[in-house]
């Protein structure tokens, strides 16, 4: 395998939005038109990367967004916020995202390995996140990132979708790392 260079990892400013915003589309575009029905990517992207809510969630200080940089590329981004669970709150990686040319670089393991700090930083042992269940390409790398499968969940997002997702998690205690 071949080894690339580590991205830099920069947090979100108020003037990354339209360009992060965009950067969802791009990849959403490429990961999910295979996978959800027509409609409903452009019903999800509307409600969460809306750029006046894009920009209240980048100043919440309980969300941890970050992107990742490969020189002057904005190869993808991440989210991170603390969820309340049935047995106490949670350390969930809401976002991960990469662009499609920056694919297989090792950009989604740095983006989980600094969740993973953050989730220490918090006091959290574990990090959880829900994802597509036909969605192979991340499941591959959510096994490869050390994520068992916890759980199996159906949600009605309105507008007559669903999202039809296994909840993962990967726990670190042992100086594991990404
Ligand atoms: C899932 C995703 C974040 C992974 O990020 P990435 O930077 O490509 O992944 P990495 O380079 O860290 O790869 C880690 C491992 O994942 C697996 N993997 C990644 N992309 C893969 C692909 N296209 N096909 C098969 N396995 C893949 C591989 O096992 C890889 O390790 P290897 O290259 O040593 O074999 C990225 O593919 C992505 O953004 N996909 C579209 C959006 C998405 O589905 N996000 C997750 C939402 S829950």
């Amino acid at each position: 395998m071949p080894d690339f260079p580590p991205p830099d990892l920069a947090p979100i400013l108020p003037e990354d939005v339209p360009a992060i915003a965009a950067l969802a589309r791009r990849i959403w575009e490429d990961a999910y038109s295979s996978l959800l029905p027509p409609g409903q990517i452009d019903y999800m992207l509307a409600q969460r990367y809306d750029h006046d809510r894009l920009l209240a969630e980048i100043g919440n200080p309980q969300k941890w967004w970050v992107q990742a940089f490969l020189g002057d590329f904005r190869a993808g981004f991440a989210c991170s916020e603390i969820q309340a669970g049935e047995s106490g709150p949670e350390f969930k990686l809401d976002k991960l995202y990469v662009h499609p040319e920056a694919q297989r670089r090792g950009i989604g393991r740095a983006l989980v390995a600094h969740a993973v700090e953050t989730a220490k930083e918090q006091g959290f042992d574990r990090l959880i996140l829900a994802v597509n269940k036909q969605n192979t390409r991340a499941l591959q790398a959510y096994a490869r990132y050390g994520f068992t499968r916890r759980a199996s969940t159906v949600t009605d997002i309105g507008g007559g979708y669903v999202m039809d997702d296994y909840i993962m998690e990967k726990r670190f205690g042992c100086g594991n790392q990404g």
